[in-house]
């Protein structure tokens, strides 16, 4: 069977962009930024996308496009009879982890989407904005059919294929979201008391960096954001031939996806502070701020529709990345139709998912990884263990096992000039880096 391509390297770019882009930059860089401190997390982030996150999101597109293959068998292929694959199937669990709670926390997105189509949110619920947003996710089944409706919707256009829909959809949308969050962060500056939430985003406060726990958070957001480590960007590489160049691409996808979480977080972190919220409130942080915003903004009815329209889609961008990756490994290893694996792999996520949306209400005793609850420890899991170990073994595979000028002819880095430093930083820093913070989370170093 023939293997699909994207129909060009701006296809390829936008589809990147659309997995890198998504809930991780407003919904989760804002409250894992409001957890941390603010400031210095915000320098420790940027510091890991650019030593950490660019070079490496080189090396996943790298290896998928020389090995034309899913995760799994891409390590199988290009070092046959080797563990390398081990890091496939850990690349493929993590996707599931992933998507696992994504999908639910896009199922709430889709309900406020929802909630500003019929105009309910142009009201002041009784109990506020966080009392009414609690008091929903918390239910049995409401959030349920939302999270269905939202992996319905991802299997369905990975089940059709990426080309058409996403590539388009994306065309059109991301153009949107970015300005709807640039006139949206002009807003927020200008709420009564935007000067501490500005602060507390720009003006670090060192202490923060005492808690070892701070760095991992960072380096595990960055990989999130960029949706590293898990195999979306080597799957997404497979698609693309050799005619295509990498480096300016994935330079551009990275600066784009930094960019997006930090514009978010001059929209976010003004109103938090303008309407006396907590920034440690968690994953519920930007599901109350920015109805507080709107409720505010004169035709706020409207733009809120707009904004969680372009949100919605931004998370279906982002989770078709996310199913492709066990969609592209069944579709080989079992020989699966992309329907089939489309369907089995999507189902089999959702009755994981509804684990995690019971987590928030009535399993909400139920703590697995400390004291976190259900959606916390899988995130906890995939994004600052699964992801960093993830992204090292790709880092040590293109370093290690390829030669030099292997690597370098995989990443379109002959004659770079930029070439020798890039694989210095692979090679050498960013796995020393990333083991540090590692163990250090571990209260190993
Ligand atoms: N990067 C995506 C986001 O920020 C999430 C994602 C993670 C997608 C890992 C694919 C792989 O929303």
């Amino acid at each position: 069977m023939q293997r699909e391509n994207w129909a060009s390297r701006l296809g390829f770019m936008l589809a990147a962009m659309g997995s890198a882009v998504g809930l991780g930059n407003i919904w989760r860089f804002s409250y894992v930024a409001g957890e941390n401190g603010g400031g210095a997390f915000l320098i420790l982030y940027i510091l890991s996308v650019l030593v950490i996150g660019i070079p490496l999101l080189l090396v996943e597109v790298s290896i998928g496009r020389k090995a034309q293959r899913d995760i799994v068998g891409s390590y199988k292929k290009l070092a046959p009879k080797q563990p390398w694959f081990m890091v496939g199937y850990l690349g493929v669990a993590s996707a599931f982890l992933i998507l696992s709670f994504y999908s639910v926390v896009a199922g709430w997105a889709l309900y406020y989407w929802w909630r500003y189509v019929t105009g309910a949110m142009t009201e002041m619920p009784d109990i506020g904005f966080g009392g009414s947003f609690e008091a929903f996710i918390s239910q049995d089944y409401a959030p349920l059919f939302w999270h269905a409706l939202f992996m319905g919707i991802t299997m369905f256009i990975v089940l059709v294929g990426v080309k058409k829909g996403i590539e388009l959809a994306n065309k059109i949308l991301m153009p949107i979201l970015a300005l709807m969050m640039i006139a949206l962060a002009i807003y927020s500056v200008t709420l009564p008391g935007a000067g501490e939430g500005l602060a507390f985003l720009f003006q670090p406060d060192w202490s923060v960096l005492d808690d070892p726990s701070v760095y991992i958070a960072a380096l595990g957001q960055a990989f999130f954001s960029l949706s590293l480590g898990v195999g979306t960007m080597m799957t997404y590489g497979s698609y693309l031939t050799k005619q295509h160049q990498l480096p300016g691409a994935t330079v551009g996808i990275g600066v784009m996806d930094t960019l997006f979480a930090i514009i978010s977080g001059i929209v976010i972190f003004p109103a938090v502070f303008a309407f006396g919220i907590d920034p440690s409130s968690g994953p519920p942080l930007v599901f109350i701020t920015l109805p507080e915003i709107f409720y505010q903004m004169n035709f706020g009815g409207v733009i809120g529709l707009v904004f969680f329209t372009a949100l919605s889609l931004a998370a279906i961008s982002s989770s078709i990345s996310l199913l492709e990756v066990p969609v592209a490994y069944l579709m080989r290893a079992a020989n699966m139709s992309r329907k089939l694996a489309s369907l089995i792999v999507g189902l089999v996520i959702f009755a994981s998912g509804v684990t995690v949306s019971l987590g928030m209400g009535k399993w909400s005793g139920i703590t697995l990884i400390g004291d976190r609850n259900i959606l916390d420890s899988m995130d906890f899991l995939s994004s600052n263990v699964f992801l960093p170990i993830g992204g090292v073994t790709m880092a040590l595979f293109v370093g290690w096992y390829f030669s030099k000028q292997e690597a370098l002819e995989a990443s379109d880095l002959t004659n770079n000039p930029i070439g020798g430093l890039w694989y210095v930083l692979v090679k050498f820093i960013a796995p020393f880096i990333i083991a540090i913070i590692f163990l250090n989370s571990l209260g190993i170093v």
